[in-house]
């Protein structure tokens, strides 16, 4: 049986187009690799060891944690935190950047990631991922990596990626050049490319969103969302069809894969508890954002591109709109016309 490029042989053929580099980033990605097929692992068994349920601890942003989203923290943190790659690291599971234990050397880069995203598909038993996004230690700094370090834009990032744990484990990353997924062949333990050079149709008739939410939308997602209902008999002209798997990295993942756009804006609610909104910019929208403008689609917030927001705050919110790109560009012009 004939094996395909597996990851690690497409990053070192990577590697070996740049002169010079240390083999660091390549290492830091093994690793990542291999905390994403144990998560994966942890995933697929469920029930049958123990992982589903509720941790009974609450995050930082308030929600009620599930033992799996402890688990995969724990493994992405254990996997990264030893061999000499990263400085520090920061998670949508912990409050604060977490510091090495002092026996590990330090290295250049900084890991964001959220652990596992969508988790309370794990008890429906839905698709679930894991987002990540690496940062440069900025020039100059000293000492123990601080939460300054990790408030860089997303135009910043020197890599993104995601593992998406469905029917099949998948990864998909980029480092700036295109986007590339790798399906893992679980008889070898190997992610294997199978979508090289993946890119987001420019049009579509498929929307991804709350609409549970309706009542309380701002006017340029109402009046997007209404012209897409309104089907044929309407201002398109065409008819459109809704998704939405409640997880993001499922939802982004659909729009990579066939064009579509995934909006989690703001609204009146969101406004009421004085939050910008409910999706993370550090470990969610900034890394998916890389991905989907990679990809050829575009990602905004409505009136700004996420990657150029500065991070104030390492668990800040924003609002997210990306897939393809000329339903995004109508969506900008909504909020431009509201302004
Ligand atoms: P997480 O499980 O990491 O907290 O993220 C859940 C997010 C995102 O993946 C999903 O799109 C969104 O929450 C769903 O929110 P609603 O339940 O408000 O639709
Ligand atoms: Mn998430
Ligand atoms: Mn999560």
């Amino acid at each position: 049986m004939p094996i395909g490029t597996t990851i690690t042989e497409y990053f070192i053929e990577e590697q070996r187009r740049i002169k010079g580099v240390s083999g660091d980033f390549t290492a830091l990605i093994n690793d990542i690799v291999i905390a994403c097929k144990a998560i994966s692992s942890a995933v697929r068994y469920g029930s049958l060891v123990g992982v589903l349920g509720t941790a009974d601890t609450e995050n930082i942003q308030g929600e009620t944690q599930k033992k799996l989203d402890v688990i995969a923290n724990d493994l992405f943190i254990k996997r990264n935190e030893w061999a000499g790659h990263v400085a520090a690291m920061a998670s949508e599971e912990m409050a604060d950047v977490y510091h090495l234990p002092p026996q590990f050397p330090r290295g250049k880069y900084l890991l964001v990631f959220d652990p596992l995203d969508g988790s309370t598909n794990t008890d429906v038993n839905g698709a679930v991922g894991t987002i990540f996004s690496i940062l440069r230690r900025p020039e100059g700094a000293v000492g123990e990596a601080k939460e300054d370090d990790f408030l860089q834009p997303g135009a910043r990032q020197v890599c993104a990626g995601y593992a998406l744990y469905g029917p099949s484990s998948m990864m998909v990353l980029t480092t700036g050049h295109g986007v590339n997924g790798f399906t893992l062949d679980q008889r070898i333990g190997e992610f294997i490319l199978t979508n090289p050079d993946m890119q987001i149709p420019a049009d579509t008739e498929e929307f991804s969103i709350n609409t549970s939410y309706m009542r309380f939308w701002e006017p340029p997602v109402r009046r997007y969302i209404d012209e897409c209902l309104a089907g044929k008999e309407g201002p398109r002209r065409k008819d459109f069809n809704m998704r939405w798997a409640g997880a993001m990295i499922a939802d982004v993942h659909r729009v990579l894969t066939r064009g579509g756009v995934f909006l989690y804006p703001i609204d009146r609610k969101i406004r009421s508890k004085n939050q910008e909104g409910k999706l993370r910019l550090l470990y969610e929208a900034n890394p998916m954002s890389f991905i989907v403008e990679q990809a050829g689609g575009l990602a905004t917030t409505g009136t700004q591109r996420i990657m150029e927001l500065p991070p104030t705050d390492l668990h800040q919110r924003c609002p997210v709109m990306m897939g393809s790109r000329n339903e995004v560009e109508r969506i900008i012009s909504y909020h431009l016309d509201a302004q």
